[in-house]
């Protein structure tokens, strides 16, 4: 938390940004009674409104099947979302190019599916849809900025760890560029040692490259590790918006029972 105690003024700004309703400049994405029912009429997400910073890592808890995967999976469109109900930069995602939007907000699950090949190869394969090809100078910067060493450049992808792996899915994911960055359980496959690479990994690039950066845990200490705010989803519904810091103080009953079971 020291961190937090160095740049609290901001985050107390940034978190003021998060509470309001109406539009903001500052908003990398705003959501807009986000609603969501199954086929059998039952509701996944339920009138869903929240405003995520530019620049901030905003995590999402919430008991399994809460809708924080469809949550996720709104945000580039992998589940469509109706129109008006997501915007980046102020502008509806349904009326961007939805290749381009996947680009900007990039995704990471729980477990990496890397393609065959190479290290390279993996890294490579975003830039190479677009007929841009990387240089191996611009791969090892990609591959840095995923904490790999330049070893890792000619590996092939099915020899690698979990972990290993991961940070591979996200250099690859890194070589678009992205804005966003949703990750969805991204370490819950990985051992303490991979998961810490990868939460410094992600606090490095809010710093350094300013992503905004959502990311759904299961475990609230890593929420409170990295997270500058976080959401708790229950029953498709955003139940509390919360500095890591404010944990104790969540009202829903459902919140505080979560919280308690989880801690
Ligand atoms: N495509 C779908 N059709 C019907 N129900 C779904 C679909 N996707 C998810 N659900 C249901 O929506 C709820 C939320 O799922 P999910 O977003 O995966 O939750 P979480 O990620 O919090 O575990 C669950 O009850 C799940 O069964
Ligand atoms: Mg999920």
């Amino acid at each position: 938390m020291e961190n937090f105690q160095a740049d609290g003024e901001q985050r107390q700004y940034l978190l003021l940004e998060v509470n309001e309703n109406g539009h903001s400049p500052d908003s990398k994405i705003q959501v807009r009674d986000l609603s969501k029912v199954s086929d059998k009429d039952v509701s996944i997400l339920s009138k869903v409104n929240v405003d995520i910073p530019k620049g901030v890592i905003m995590g999402i808890i919430g008991p399994s099947g809460s809708g924080k995967s469809t949550f996720l999976r709104a945000l580039n469109r992998l589940w469509e979302p109706p129109s008006g109900s997501v915007f980046l930069d102020g502008i509806d995602i349904c009326n961007l190019d939805v290749l381009s939007l996947r680009r900007k907000v990039g995704m990471l699950f729980q477990l990496p599916a890397l393609f065959e090949g190479t290290v390279a190869d993996n890294v490579r394969y975003g830039p190479q849809l677009k007929g841009k090809k990387l240089t191996d100078n611009e791969v090892y910067k990609l591959l840095a900025l995923a904490d790999l060493d330049s070893s890792f450049f000619s590996k092939p992808g099915g020899e690698l760890s979990v972990g290993q792996a991961q940070r591979v899915a996200l250099a690859r994911t890194l070589a678009n560029e992205p804005e966003v960055l949703l990750l969805d359980e991204p370490t819950s496959a990985l051992d303490p040692i991979a998961t810490q690479n990868i939460e410094d990994v992600l606090v490095k690039l809010k710093k350094d490259r300013g992503i905004t950066i959502i990311i759904v845990s299961h475990s609230i200490k890593q929420i409170q590790r990295i997270a500058d705010v976080f959401c708790l989803l229950a029953n498709g519904e955003i139940v509390e918006i919360l500095k890591p810091s404010q944990l104790s103080e969540a009202k829903h009953p459902m919140a505080q029972r979560f919280l308690q079971l989880s801690s």
